[in-house]
């Protein structure tokens, strides 16, 4: 048995509606390495189950699997707002939602997510960073003043693949994109955060509260 494997048979199993949106994913799209995957929408699930956030919002929806680990800790009446630019998903997206019956607490969102997230009046208490790389920045910035004291951003991929460690970092946007955003992160003192090696690398980012600063 390899270590995966055992990690796996001690874990609690993906829901029904999850495997089938897996299965889904692969049969009908393009690029289903981009799904988040068992292991860390399992850890989404459970860190959203700690925190029991009555607003999430996710950036980068794909097919809906991390929306539907995160709305597992909603709290009751809670919502997720899911912002994705790819339209053609829709279909599958609300599928998925409808069998894990998340549908009614997602309000689903089509465009650009830097356009969007100054459209959303709302005050976060989990914020999932899951969209463009080369943008990571701009979705920190502009969504800061929405969290919540005390709330949890989350940035996934923030290893890229081990490319922000290779010396010298890689020119191409998205390593460059991911590099700074870390950066950034770690020399914010309105923040304490810890990067979980688990998959690409998950940022799991708290905003102090006035207090703490
Ligand atoms: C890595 S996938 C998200 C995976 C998903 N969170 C999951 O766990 O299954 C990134 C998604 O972000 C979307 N995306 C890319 N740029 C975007 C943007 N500017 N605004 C909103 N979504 C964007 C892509 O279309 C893609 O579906």
């Amino acid at each position: 048995m390899t270590e995966k494997e055992y990690l796996q048979s001690h874990s609690t199993p993906a829901s029904e509606a999850l495997q089938w949106l897996e299965r889904q994913t692969h049969l009908r799209t393009n690029h289903a390495r981009m799904l988040s995957g068992r292991e860390q929408g399992s850890l989404l699930a459970l860190i959203s189950r700690l925190a029991k956030p009555a607003c999430i919002l996710e950036l980068g929806v794909f097919t809906g699997y991390s929306t539907i680990c995160l709305a597992q800790g909603l709290a009751p009446g809670g919502t997720i707002h899911a912002v994705e630019i790819n339209d053609e998903l829709e279909d599958l997206i609300r599928e998925g939602y409808s069998r894990a019956g998340i549908e009614d607490r997602v309000q689903l969102h089509f465009g650009d997510a830097k356009q969007i997230i100054p459209q959303l009046d709302c005050c976060f208490d989990l914020v999932y960073i899951d969209a463009n790389k080369r943008e990571y920045c701009d979705y920190y910035r502009l969504v800061f003043d929405k969290v919540a004291d005390g709330g949890l951003i989350l940035a996934d991929n923030v290893l890229w693949d081990g490319k922000v460690l290779q010396e010298p970092v890689p020119q191409d946007a998205q390593t460059q994109g991911i590099a700074a955003f870390n950066d950034m992160v770690a020399a914010d003192s309105r923040v304490e955060n810890f990067i979980l090696p688990v998959r690409d690398g998950l940022s799991v980012i708290r905003k102090l509260g006035p207090e703490e600063r």
